[in-house]
């Protein structure tokens, strides 16, 4: 039977595309991840410009830094230090190289012992990175370590699905509800602030909701997924910016909440 196993598994794929495409989706192509990662960026900004949240001065730990798409984000902001973690050495290695004022730690999240990391952060990160974490057991310890390592008051950012019910859709997929994430946040003494879709249909979408509209939306993924579409370059370009329009413009806003597709979630530490 097959078994995930995260650090090899995410070795292979980041040294196979030290890219975007290595840390996105891979049904996708280049260019489509590019935008989709644009626009992660585009709804970070806006969500922390409209909360007046200034980042500048942030002692900052992300988890699962990949190739770097946010170390740059916050390298740019000028926070005040920076500690990635990544499971993999292709990551640390690298982002070591690129970015020597920073400190990269190779570790598995859930099995790190967090004194190592020296002090409490003001923001810890997270995108993309906690449905990997695949194991119940180990999950809830991701959560206590990240409360573990959050001053009071400091700020939880994480990009997650939030299914309406916690569902496996891949052997390294887990997608948690946010009635788990509510109830574990509670526990560990996070508390929700604001949830930001970021997709609704730009990105491939990754599980069947409970409205017929929704389902057949994934059924339109799936068959496009499936003709592998990311070679049509030029109309999987289009294609992207024209979903992306409709995000954008009337999607996230009507139905970014309810939709099982990418969100950040704000969290803060009592
Ligand atoms: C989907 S990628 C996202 C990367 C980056 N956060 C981004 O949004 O571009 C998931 C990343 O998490 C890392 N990762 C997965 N499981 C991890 C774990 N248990 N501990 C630390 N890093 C992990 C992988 O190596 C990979 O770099």
């Amino acid at each position: 039977m097959k078994t995930y196993k995260p650090g090899e598994y995410w070795e292979q794929r980041l040294s196979q595309d030290f890219d975007l495409s290595g840390v996105g989706h891979k049904g996708l192509s280049l260019d489509y991840n590019i935008q989709l990662y644009n626009r992660r960026l585009e709804v970070l900004k806006s969500r922390l410009s409209q909360a007046k949240i200034d980042i500048s001065q942030s002692r900052v730990l992300e988890i699962g830094c990949g190739n770097g798409f946010y170390t740059q984000f916050f390298t740019q902001h000028q926070v005040r230090e920076y500690v990635g973690i990544d499971i993999t050495s292709v990551s640390i290695d690298n982002l070591q190289q690129q970015f020597p004022d920073h400190r990269f730690v190779c570790a598995d999240i859930s099995e790190l012992d967090v004194s190592h990391l020296e002090g409490k952060f003001d923001i810890v990160f997270a995108a993309d990175v906690m449905f990997h974490i695949v194991d119940d057991e180990k999950f809830k310890a991701v959560i206590r370590n990240v409360a573990c390592v959050l001053r009071s008051g400091g700020l939880l950012i994480i990009s997650d699905i939030l299914p309406q019910e916690t569902t496996q859709t891949a052997l390294h997929v887990r997608l948690r509800s946010k009635s788990e994430y509510s109830r574990l946040f509670q526990e560990n003494g996070l508390t929700i602030r604001y949830i930001e879709p970021i997709f609704v249909i730009a990105h491939p979408s990754p599980t069947y909701g409970h409205h017929l509209l929704w389902n057949v939306i994934t059924i339109f993924w799936k068959s496009l997924l499936r003709v592998k579409f990311k070679r049509w370059l030029i109309v999987d370009s289009m294609i992207c910016r024209l979903l992306l329009w409709l995000d954008r413009k009337f999607l996230c806003p009507k139905y970014g909440q309810k939709t099982p597709n990418s969100k950040y979630i704000f969290a803060y530490k009592q």
